[in-house]
């Protein structure tokens, strides 16, 4: 097993010169100092993982190491190991005694990455774990130590509703909520960006340069894949490579498209806000995709731009693929045809390439762990298609 993820980490570049991103980060910055548990919210791709090292980089911690662990990469048993580590025989391939991560993380900051995903057995041990700061590992009759390692955890599913719904449980909520920090969408901070793209056009490609017809385009663009799409389109153009300067032309089609869809219209917001519900209450099983969307559409109760925009939510986290969109959507597999048909019949189909993700912009601070192909929630993505 690797421990590569317990080590010092440099403090990340976060970017933001939207008024919302401003304070988050200064509350973020106070929250590092005091040390409180924080808990991140925000869609996919908003930069939940860079603030969680931003906060650990400037808290008093820094020296010590930050490790992260994803709660959606692994069944709850191996989930269980991970964080808590096993002693010599405990189980199958357990040939020897190992530290978790709670321990590796000791002095430091544990991030608990897409925590909304963790099952209620682990719920309970990380609620224990919470209450007194023991560690009792796979196999061993008693805990071994106490640990003191800072909460640091994300997800992008709304705890409050699962809370709710009795799947994700209240006491643990109230533990790791000390400070709340919710990331928002780019689409709704545009100051940040044409600052974003600076940035990784500087990282990645210099040599790129754009008309003000192509910055005005991506600026319009609608982002649903946040952060993570800005940095796949500056590789994009950056493949695209002239010299020249480049122009809507040379852009992907998906960036450099001005259609209404793509573009919130006045007065658009809280329609947005409406689909973004009733993406997530399709998404965490509480709404269904069939009668909610489908039978919606067909009564005309909500139009065409919303649908598309529920599909583009859904295709953010599937990472580009309709069959995984499936699984978010919590559909069984043998719908992949009914939705297609439904989708292409009016015209609500919607191009997947822009939520493909590019070669190593995903999951930088992820763990070693392959990830599960996933049968529920919005919280993760497998890499296939
Ligand atoms: N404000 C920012 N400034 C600079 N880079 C950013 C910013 N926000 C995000 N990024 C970059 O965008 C990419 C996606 O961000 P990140 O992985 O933190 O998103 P996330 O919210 O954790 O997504 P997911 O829910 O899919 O795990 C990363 O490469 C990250 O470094
Ligand atoms: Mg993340």
């Amino acid at each position: 097993m690797k421990t590569e993820a317990a080590h010092k980490i440099a403090a990340p570049d976060v970017i933001g010169r939207s008024r919302a991103m401003r304070q988050l980060l200064e509350t973020a910055t106070r929250a590092a100092a005091r040390q409180n548990k924080v808990l991140i919210t925000g869609e996919s791709g908003v930069g939940k993982d860079v603030l969680a090292r931003y906060i650990h980089a400037h808290s008093p911690r820094a020296a010590h190491p930050f490790v992260a662990v994803n709660c959606a990469g692994l069944a709850e048993t191996l989930l269980e190991s991970e964080l808590f580590g096993h002693v010599k025989g405990s189980f199958t391939g357990a040939y020897r005694d190992k530290r978790g991560k709670l321990e590796l993380a000791d002095g430091g900051t544990i991030f608990l990455d897409e925590v909304g995903e963790m099952t209620p057995r682990m719920q309970a041990l990380l609620l224990r774990f919470l209450e007194n700061g023991e560690v009792q590992p796979v196999g061993a009759d008693a805990a071994s130590r106490r640990v003191n390692a800072r909460v640091v955890a994300a997800t992008n599913r709304d705890l409050d509703r699962m809370t709710a719904a009795g799947t994700f449980r209240e006491d643990l909520l109230y533990r790791i909520r000390v400070v709340h920090l919710h990331v928002p969408p780019l689409r709704e901070r545009i100051e940040d960006i044409r600052p974003l793209l600076e940035h990784f056009l500087s990282k990645i490609d210099p040599s790129v340069r754009l008309s003000e017809g192509a910055w005005t385009a991506l600026e319009r663009h609608h982002w649903p894949g946040n952060v993570r799409e800005v940095q796949n389109v500056v590789e994009q153009l950056s493949a695209a490579g002239t010299d020249r300067e480049l122009d809507t032309a040379d852009m992907p089609p998906y960036a450099a498209a001005t259609t209404p869809a793509q573009i919130a219209p006045r007065g658009g917001d809280r329609r947005r806000t409406d689909m973004d519900a009733l993406f997530d209450s399709i998404a965490n099983g509480s709404g269904d995709f069939w009668h909610d969307v489908y039978d919606a559409f067909i009564d005309r109760e909500i139009t065409r731009h919303d649908v598309r925009h529920v599909i583009m939510r859904g295709l953010a986290v599937a990472d580009g693929s309709y069959r995984e969109l499936l699984q978010i959507f919590r559909l069984p597999a043998g719908d992949y045809k009914r939705l297609l048909n439904f989708l292409v019949r009016h015209g609500c189909t919607v191009d997947f390439r822009p939520y493909r993700p590019g070669q190593g912009t995903r999951r930088d601070v992820a763990t070693d762990a392959p990830r599960r192909s996933r049968s529920s929630g919005a919280g993760a993505h497998t890499g296939s298609s």
